[in-house]
């Protein structure tokens, strides 16, 4: 957080869309090992390898699988520091996007920005 007195000292980070979970995970461990990282994926199947990534590195990262913030947007309301997203990005037809495989992560939509917007 930016005080007034002194430098910015992130507390909390949050991943959407970490896929392999390789960016949360070089950030907890390489960049500030002290707060502590959410991420969530819309794909059950990158949540695991996020979960993996992270424990065979010896960080901590709470996975969820879930859309954009989804069950962490309570929680985390207003106290994310660090909020990270690579989107789905390649342009496609609308009706591509939303899936819950590995579609989701390339289908971007209209202009590519129907996941980001
Ligand atoms: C372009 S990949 C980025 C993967 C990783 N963060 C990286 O940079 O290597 C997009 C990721 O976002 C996930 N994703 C797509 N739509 C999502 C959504 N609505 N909510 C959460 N995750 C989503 C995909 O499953 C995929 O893992």
């Amino acid at each position: 957080r930016r005080l007034k007195s002194g430098p910015f000292k992130p507390i909390i980070a949050l991943e959407m869309g970490p896929g392999s979970g390789i960016i949360i995970t070089f950030l907890a461990k390489n960049i500030a090992p002290h707060i502590a990282c959410f991420a969530s994926d819309i794909n059950s199947h990158a949540s695991y390898c996020t979960r993996k990534t992270s424990l065979e590195n010896g960080v901590a990262v709470e996975v969820t699988t879930d859309n954009l913030i989804g069950s962490f947007q309570k929680r985390l309301h207003n106290k994310v520091d660090i909020l990270i997203f690579n989107p789905p990005y390649v342009v496609t037809p609308s009706a591509e996007v939303g899936t819950y495989d590995l579609s989701a992560s390339w289908a971007g939509g209209v202009n590519g920005r129907e996941v980001s917007n």
